[in-house]
């Protein structure tokens, strides 16, 4: 097999974990982005795998669905030759009321180098990470965090615009329960781009301003010379009560369709992170219009910004101590 040379790390990026968008700078999410974008030329070449894991080993332990992110990590790490372990939560010891803490140290004690943990409780992913001597890769921790959700998002507007710099994007929707946003409004801010919410009240959470965002009620106004579009799914399984009077009604009034599209800019690009509800938050009309929707560009980048995230902390990972 012909193995490609490793793509020159930076010796700038000194986390030892990807915990959140939050606490990196402008120069560290460039430095990210542009191996990312390396590993994009990659994967569109017939060659598709280089070494530089070779005798690593990555675990993807999730306890909430997810079809891009963990199919993406795993398949980033078979391509930089890592050996990766998925972990099934429902066939698991943690059936058996093993503890989040105690999971982490079980497998821990089996020395990988890199543990990718998605949980549905905000702030799981951090503690998880004071746990264990390996590097840990938060991939969405509740609502608090899906940074490289919001690396796939940059690299993708990116790509189509040549700078996040002056941009305005519109975070549509489920702002309350989405780690999406978050992660999104810290890594746009910190890149110079101007970010509005747009929500009804009930799905904004209190004091969101403070982030730095605009915030809008009503979707044409929001929505107004916009360069960027993102919807957000309507996040039911997280929601206890009613946020909205009816799915119906909320397509009405917060649905992407092209009527309410017809306000922003005319080349203004349309992302979501998926899974999307057709009909719910965005209409097929709108997410299939090949000329407008980047959604399946955003699927393509993630391999390739999960690939950067397992070569930057898992190239560098310290060897274990030999006793702990
Ligand atoms: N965007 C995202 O996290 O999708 P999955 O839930 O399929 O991983």
């Amino acid at each position: 097999m012909i193995l490609m040379q490793p793509i020159p790390l930076p010796s700038t990026f000194v986390h030892r974990h990807l915990l959140g968008i939050e606490g990196l700078s402008p120069e560290e999410i460039a430095i990210l982005l542009e191996l990312a974008e390396s590993y994009v030329a990659l994967n569109r070449e017939a060659q598709k795998k280089r070494d530089v894991l070779r005798g690593r080993t990555l675990i993807l332990l999730f306890f909430e669905t997810s079809t891009r992110t963990r199919t993406s990590f795993e398949l980033a790490g078979k391509r930089l030759g890592a050996d990766v372990i998925n972990i099934s939560v429902a066939t698991s010891a943690i059936k058996k009321g093993e503890t989040l803490i105690d999971t982490a140290m079980t497998l821990n004690a089996m020395r990988p180098d890199v543990l990718v943990v998605r949980h549905p409780d905000a702030g799981a992913v951090t503690l998880l990470s004071n746990h264990v001597n390996c590097a840990v890769i938060n991939a969405g921790d509740g609502s608090h965090e899906h940074p490289t959700q919001a690396f796939v998002d940059a690299l993708t507007i990116r790509r189509r615009r040549g700078d996040l710099r002056g941009l305005s994007v519109a975070i549509c929707g489920d702002v309350m329960h989405s780690r999406v946003a978050r992660s999104n409004i810290h890594l746009l801010n910190a890149m110079g781009a101007r970010v509005r919410l747009v929500a009804p009240p009930t799905l904004l959470p209190t004091a969101i301003e403070r982030m730095g965002v605009e915030i809008f009620h009503d979707m044409r106004a929001g929505l107004e010379d916009c360069d960027i579009i993102m919807m957000l799914r309507l996040q039911s399984e997280r929601m206890q009560g009613t946020y909205v009077p009816s799915t119906r009604e909320y397509f009405h009034f917060f649905g992407l369709d092209k009527e309410k599209l017809s306000v922003a800019k005319p080349d203004a690009l349309i992302m979501h992170p998926g899974p999307m509800n057709r009909g719910v938050e965005i209409d097929s009309a709108v997410a299939d219009d090949i000329t407008r929707s980047v959604i399946l560009d955003q699927v393509e980048l993630g391999l390739a910004v999960r690939q950067a995230c397992l070569d930057i902390l898992g190239r560098n990972a310290p060897a274990l101590p030999s006793a702990y």
